[in-house]
């Protein structure tokens, strides 16, 4: 099948791609290289030993999206992943994460929906959820006001694809909600790179083991958890990566109950910020210097997902652990770095 990916060099698409080509489809990927290199393409072509088609293509200018569908309309699936999605950034700059996150989705439906085949994946977030009231999270948790303007792009994302479902019966979407995605692949030929001081936990870890970042900052111990740090629910980067594969056939086998789905991906287990570098120092026999600091604004005590659901419809579970996705993100920060 042949699959467009937008945002396929960036952290989860890059992973994703090689999913999708380990399991025999053939992919197009469009990239800003906003947030990614064209290392990643190389990354992709070592591990796969396959060059995936490449088109630089920023997705607000529209002519472009329309050229680029004129010259492709024999396509599958989309998967689209092209975002932006700092959260203090969007705070900053409300108006660029709505033409990011949500010109681009309506331009890329405007063209799906002219396909023969339409069908597609989006990728939302556990942030919908906001701090949901019961643990696990289930699909149908009510979704909060969003604290961010990148949160409200994710959950206006998935009204406009709800919407859209309703009146076009031949377009068929799976709406992604990930948890914390985290991890690399494990040849370390590609993986997560965020630019500046990284606002997540692991690659702040990772850097500061490497000596890039000094101490990482705990932020809080006095949540109301067994050890007073957040909860959220990490999963490997190259299981959600085959979640979407599995998620794309379902699409693409007409397997789908409606033509609108909800699916969260996570691994159903909740691990607090004291045992994520717990794993990291388990799985690498190295040190995490970090010290306690204030509560950051914004964050939820406790997030991780009800998996029922992707389990039993979508026939997917993750397959990695914790300590599985420490270790390959810390074998690709020694190969970004040069570390023996
Ligand atoms: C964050 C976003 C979320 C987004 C996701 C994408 C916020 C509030 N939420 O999720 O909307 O979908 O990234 O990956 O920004 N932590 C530390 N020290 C650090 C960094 C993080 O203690 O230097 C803690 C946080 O307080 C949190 C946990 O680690 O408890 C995970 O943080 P992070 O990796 O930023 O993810 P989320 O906040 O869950």
């Amino acid at each position: 099948m042949k699959v467009l990916v937008t945002g396929g060099l960036g952290f989860i698409g890059s992973h994703t791609v090689v999913e999708l080509i380990n399991a025999g489809h053939e992919v197009v990927i469009i990239d800003d290289l906003s947030n990614s290199s064209l290392d990643v393409l190389q990354g992709i072509h070592k591990i796969t030993e396959i060059l995936p088609e490449f088109e630089k293509i920023d997705l607000r200018e529209k002519p472009r999206v329309e050229d680029f569908f004129s010259r492709h309309n024999n396509l599958d699936g989309i998967i689209h992943f092209a975002a932006s999605k700092a959260v203090g950034e969007s705070v900053q700059k409300p108006l660029l994460y709505y033409e990011n996150n949500l010109t681009t989705l309506v331009y890329i439906l405007q063209q799906t929906t002219k396909l023969n085949r339409q069908n597609l994946i989006f990728s939302s977030s556990c942030t919908v959820y906001g701090q949901a009231d019961e643990m696990p999270i289930k699909e149908e948790s009510p979704v909060k006001p969003a604290e961010s303007p990148y949160g409200n792009t994710k959950q206006i994302g998935e009204e406009i694809l709800r919407d859209t479902c309703k009146v076009y019966e031949d377009l068929n979407v799976i709406s992604l909600r990930y948890f914390n995605p985290i991890g690399a692949h494990e040849s370390a030929l590609i993986g997560e790179l965020p630019i500046g001081v990284p606002q997540n936990l692991v690659p702040f870890i990772t850097q500061s083991v490497a000596g890039i970042r000094g101490e990482l900052s705990v932020f809080g111990d006095d949540y109301p958890t067994p050890d007073g740090t957040c909860i959220r629910d990490y999963i490997h980067v190259v299981d959600l990566a085959k979640a979407h594969v599995v998620a794309l056939e379902r699409l693409m086998n007409g397997k789908t109950d409606q033509n609108y789905e909800v699916f969260n991906v996570g691994t159903g287990k909740g691990s607090s910020v004291l045992e994520v570098i717990q794993a990291f120092e388990n799985a690498n026999g190295l040190k995490v210097n970090y010290r306690i600091a204030p509560r950051r604004e914004g964050d939820v005590i406790m997030a991780y997902a009800d998996t029922t659901k992707s389990n039993e419809i979508l026939g997917w579970k993750s397959q990695l652990t914790l300590e599985d996705a420490m270790r390959s993100a810390w074998n690709w920060e020694k190969y970004v770095r040069k570390i023996d």
